[in-house]
């Protein structure tokens, strides 16, 4: 007789013959109803989640193993590479994997064909649909974990302006930054909390904007005031 293995177990069967891939998936900018049907179904066909505190809060109640993703993502490449024998793992993603996510890091780590990768709803297209835009003429910036170098620069050469805040550039110190730079006549909309039930959008100008404070996790639009 040909015995029947529940669907568990035979991906670890099938995980010793070859290898499980790895999954990325995008998960949106973090409520359930803004998760794709796709990745909901793959996730739950997952043993291992990794994946940040708001990542993981999602899918407790599935019951997966989770790793907590703090700081460093490199830190579990180890404990991926060698889960992935017995285990299907994925990589939980805010917004969409394709934008400042650690996509590039796992594309050093494995091969092509070794890894699936699943969209999600960037916080860029939730941004520009709340305020009835389209984004093909925006410039996209992303300020986690990298300085504010050349930013004044940039948001001087676009009308439209993206940007990703990070906790130490909220979006005060970026309204500072700029004006200290000369970047003047600017509106910004800052959106805090998309889509969840304390979701907070803000449109003012940079002048106002430097004497705010007290912004949690947040995007930013800058666009030039008409003239
Ligand atoms: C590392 S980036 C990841 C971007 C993501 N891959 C995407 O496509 O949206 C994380 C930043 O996205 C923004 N973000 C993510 N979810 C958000 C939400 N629900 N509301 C506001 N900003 C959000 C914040 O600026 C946060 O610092």
């Amino acid at each position: 007789m040909i015995p029947i293995h529940p669907r568990s177990k035979l991906r670890g069967i099938l995980g010793r013959c070859g290898m499980n891939k790895v999954y990325v998936i995008g998960i949106g900018p973090g409520t359930a109803d803004c998760l794709l049907p796709i990745a909901q179904r793959e996730i739950e066909a997952s043993d291992c989640l990794i994946g940040g505190k708001r990542a993981l809060r999602l899918f407790h109640h599935l019951h997966k193993e989770e790793v907590l993703l703090e700081g460093n993502f490199e830190k579990v490449i180890p404990y991926l590479l060698k889960g992935r024998e017995r285990k299907k793992i994925t990589l939980l993603v805010s917004g969409d994997p394709g934008l400042c996510s650690f996509l590039g890091t796992i594309s050093r780590f494995l091969k092509r064909e070794e890894y699936v990768v699943i969209p999600g709803i960037s916080a860029v297209q939730i941004a520009f649909a709340k305020i009835g835009e389209g984004w093909e003429d925006a410039t996209i910036i992303s300020l986690h974990g990298r300085k504010m170098d050349d930013l004044a620069e940039r948001v001087s050469a676009s009308s439209k302006i993206f940007l990703f805040t990070d906790q130490n550039f909220p979006p005060e110190r970026i309204a500072v930054h700029l004006l200290e730079r000369g970047v003047e006549n600017r509106r910004a909309v800052v959106m805090e909390n998309l889509t969840y039930p304390n979701e907070r959008i803000l449109a003012t100008d940079l002048n106002h904007l430097r004497g705010m404070e007290g912004f949690g996790l947040c995007v930013m639009i800058i666009k030039k005031e008409r003239e």
